[in-house]
């Protein structure tokens, strides 16, 4: 059967409020159609303003079978190309980032400048047009501090995420933030398993003694709805908005993004063992007030963050195949913040890195389950698990709506 067919007619018969059925988790060519519906088609963030704040500053990264090159250019934008030389096709950038006055592929030295326009390749006939062999762009947009990309020749608009999410994380300057470690793990679960994991903390109890020292496991602080209805929530936001923080539950109609600012537990003001602050520069001086609890950014299909008063922690999902998937964790800090001085790499770092390999191996073991001819798709707790809810239907709506899309411009072609 053809798979796309396939795929549609499991997700209009998927059991609302059930996980999904088995395919999703592990089928190659289910996950073929993950990548080409959403993965190669919508916005997708990437990294930091901050990681390439020079002319010629870059990083790369791989989105399936796309090589992607994010470089910032001598008029100071940051643009995004297919890492994928003009000539003949080697990668142009090798390394994971790096800086370089002009991009030269290794191969033949064709040489692009940092705006993807090829300025030098080496005797070549006298007919050759160099301006027909620039670097192909990918659209890029930043906002707050985050670059985001889009490998579809027409991207779909992306003014209702930046009017959303902007005003939320502009109070913490992270365009000017500095990132004090990072790490990239990988875990062997289908990039869906990791955001169900995510999406919920029916789980967190039991398994994050570290984070929920400070973190509320709260339905209505963790989860999608209720939090209105929570007084500590309401006085929070109400302190927060005084003073210019955006606070308020935000989530688009579509489902893709939310924004909101939660309390944490008590007196804590960061994800530390005691709860205290984890550096002691605070991340921006236009955040005027403590005990600002996290504010909370999703956007599917790549990123979660928690932006404390002393630093964020953004987390970007790149899938590697249907039962791999990358996380890679970056702990940003006011970028004059001095490692030894004003913060502790360790103790920066603990409550994550202890977080998200207990979370690693539940995505594991979640995994392992699934293979099981045995397994069929069970009931979310409607009380805990509304974010895993939200997340099913919105990725289910998202295929379905791009699937039929799809089919009917076929029909419209034919
Ligand atoms: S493939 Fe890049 S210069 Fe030949
Ligand atoms: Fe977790």
């Amino acid at each position: 059967m053809d798979i796309r067919n396939d795929v549609l007619r499991q997700l209009k018969n998927h059991r609302p409020g059930y996980s999904l059925e088995q395919p999703f988790y592990i089928d190659k060519d289910y996950f073929q159609l993950d990548m080409e519906t959403i993965w190669y088609r919508d916005w997708l963030f990437v990294g930091h303003d901050c990681e390439i704040p020079k002319a010629g500053n870059y990083f790369t990264l791989q989105i399936g079978d796309y090589p992607v090159v994010i470089v910032r250019g001598k008029d100071k934008l940051i643009r995004a190309f297919h890492n994928t030389c003009r000539h003949r096709g080697h990668r142009v950038c090798t390394q994971e980032r790096g800086a370089s006055a002009k991009l030269v592929c290794p191969y033949h030295q064709w040489t692009y400048d940092l705006d993807g326009s090829l300025v030098f390749a080496r005797q070549m006939d006298e007919s050759f047009d160099k301006s027909k062999f620039g670097m192909k762009h990918v659209h890029c947009e930043t906002v707050g501090g985050y670059v985001f990309i889009c490998l579809a020749n027409e991207a779909p608009d992306f003014a209702p995420v930046r009017e959303k999410i902007e005003p939320y994380m502009a109070p913490h300057r992270l365009w000017e933030a500095k990132v004090a470690h990072q790490n990239t793990i990988v875990e062997k679960g289908n990039w869906k398993l990791v955001w169900e994991n995510n999406r919920e903390c029916y789980h967190c109890a039991a398994n994050h003694p570290e984070l929920c020292r400070t973190y509320p496991e709260a339905p209505s602080a963790t989860g999608v709805q209720g939090a209105a209805d929570d007084p500590i929530i309401s006085e929070h936001w109400a302190r927060c908005e005084a003073a210019n923080l955006p606070s308020k539950f935000d989530m688009h109609p579509d489902g893709q993004f939310r924004v909101a600012r939660m309390p944490l537990i008590e007196d804590a003001e960061s994800y530390t063992m005691d709860g205290k602050r984890a550096v002691r520069r605070a991340l921006s001086d236009d955040v005027t007030i403590s005990h600002i609890g996290t504010m909370l950014l999703f956007h599917y299909p790549t990123t979660w963050n928690h932006m404390l008063v002393d630093h964020t922690i953004s987390f970007r999902v790149l899938p590697i195949s249907a039962e791999e998937t990358a996380v890679t964790t970056k702990w940003l800090v006011h970028k004059d913040a001095v490692e030894g001085v004003d913060y502790d790499i360790e103790q920066l770092t603990h409550v994550w890195n202890m977080t998200n390999d207990q979370d690693r191996q539940i995505v594991e073991e979640n995994a392992f389950g699934i293979r099981s001819p045995a397994y069929e798709p069970g009931p979310y707790s409607e009380l805990h698990e509304g974010g895993v809810m939200q997340f099913v239907e919105w990725y289910t709506k998202f295929m379905v709506d791009r699937l039929q899309g799809d089919q009917a411009k076929l029909s419209a072609v034919a």
